[in-house]
């Protein structure tokens, strides 16, 4: 069977701890020798594009960069005919694209492991990142709390589907309108041993955590709903008392970009407690991760 990564829920628990190990192992083997992997990108990235093309180097691979409007996905010929001929080229197909439906139907048809490298659904090379991060600070993430503040978007999503299956509590402090159902909260908790509650409280959402996370308020292909945005998110913030009413020594992570003075203040991401450039770093070691358990490493 080939391997997928259009989400976190796409691994089982001790694969995704599989990838974790991996993204730590010193000297992988080179699975990618001699081949190539596709970087398809209808949206902007830093993080992404640099940590992708590097894993697929340090994995002996060549990475090939195209902007999606050069690939005209769906305008210049389909999803499914770019999978299909791109597959015989490369190793490893990857995506950000704006709906996550493309990246299933590319997945479908491809004879080679499709990688989600952002969709409006879900950002999975993301959390893995995440979770790295944390455990590293903070150990094994079982029983550990984990909060989320802000919108339940990509991002969170994909956290929350790895802090489950890692057997962490994931509280979602989100308004209303922007929050993830009950029926998703049920579909987070049943991946894994953890568990993920929801609350319109950010003090609430941020007790006893040992990490609190966000994300900006408005995502690529939002830009239209910025104003109304701004509004509802008002009061969520994560300044440096909404840190204060974390467990003591709690960090804060932020998938960056970030907007300072907007989901975050600038005392709270540029201080003692931000990880986020820990966390961008562990983009390329978690993403050198799955590839490499995408190409069987074990
Ligand atoms: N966090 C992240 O995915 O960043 P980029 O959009 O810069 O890739
Ligand atoms: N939620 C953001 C993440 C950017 C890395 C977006 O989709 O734009």
């Amino acid at each position: 069977m080939i391997r997928q990564l259009l989400d976190i829920a796409d691994l089982a628990p001790d694969e995704l701890t599989t990838i974790l190990r991996l993204a730590v192992t010193p000297d992988l083997p080179k699975p990618l020798a001699g081949q190539g992997v596709a970087l398809i990108f209808e949206k902007p990235s830093n993080r992404t594009r640099h940590s992708m093309e590097m894993a697929v180097v340090q994995l002996g691979g060549h990475p090939v960069y195209t902007r999606g409007e050069e690939v005209g996905i769906d305008v210049r010929e389909s999803a499914e005919d770019v999978a299909r001929v791109m597959a015989g080229y490369h190793a490893v197909i990857a995506a950000r694209v704006f709906e996550h439906s493309r990246v299933q139907r590319m997945a479908a048809v491809s004879s080679v492991p499709v990688v989600n490298m952002l969709s409006d659904a879900a950002h999975p090379l993301q959390a893995l990142a995440d979770v790295l991060t944390m455990q590293q600070l903070h150990g094994p993430l079982a029983g550990a709390r984990v909060a989320w503040v802000g919108d339940y978007n990509n991002v969170a999503r994909s956290l929350g589907e790895a802090c489950v299956m890692l057997g962490a509590t994931i509280v979602f402090g989100c308004p209303s309108g922007y929050a993830p159902p009950t029926s998703e909260l049920a579909r987070l908790a049943s991946l894994g041993e953890g568990s993920a509650h929801h609350t319109s409280d950010p003090r609430e959402a941020v007790a006893e955590a040992i990490a609190v996370h966000t994300d900006c308020w408005t995502s690529m292909g939002q830009e239209t709903e910025h104003q109304q945005r701004l509004a509802a998110f008002s009061g969520f913030t994560v300044d440096a008392a909404l840190m204060a009413a974390a467990a003591p020594g709690a960090g804060f992570y932020h998938c960056l970009p970030a907007y300072r003075g907007i989901e975050v203040t600038a005392e709270v991401i540029d201080g003692a407690a931000s990880r986020v450039i820990a966390q961008a770093h562990n983009r390329l070691h978690s993403a050198r991760g799955a590839l490499a358990f995408l190409m069987g490493v074990r």
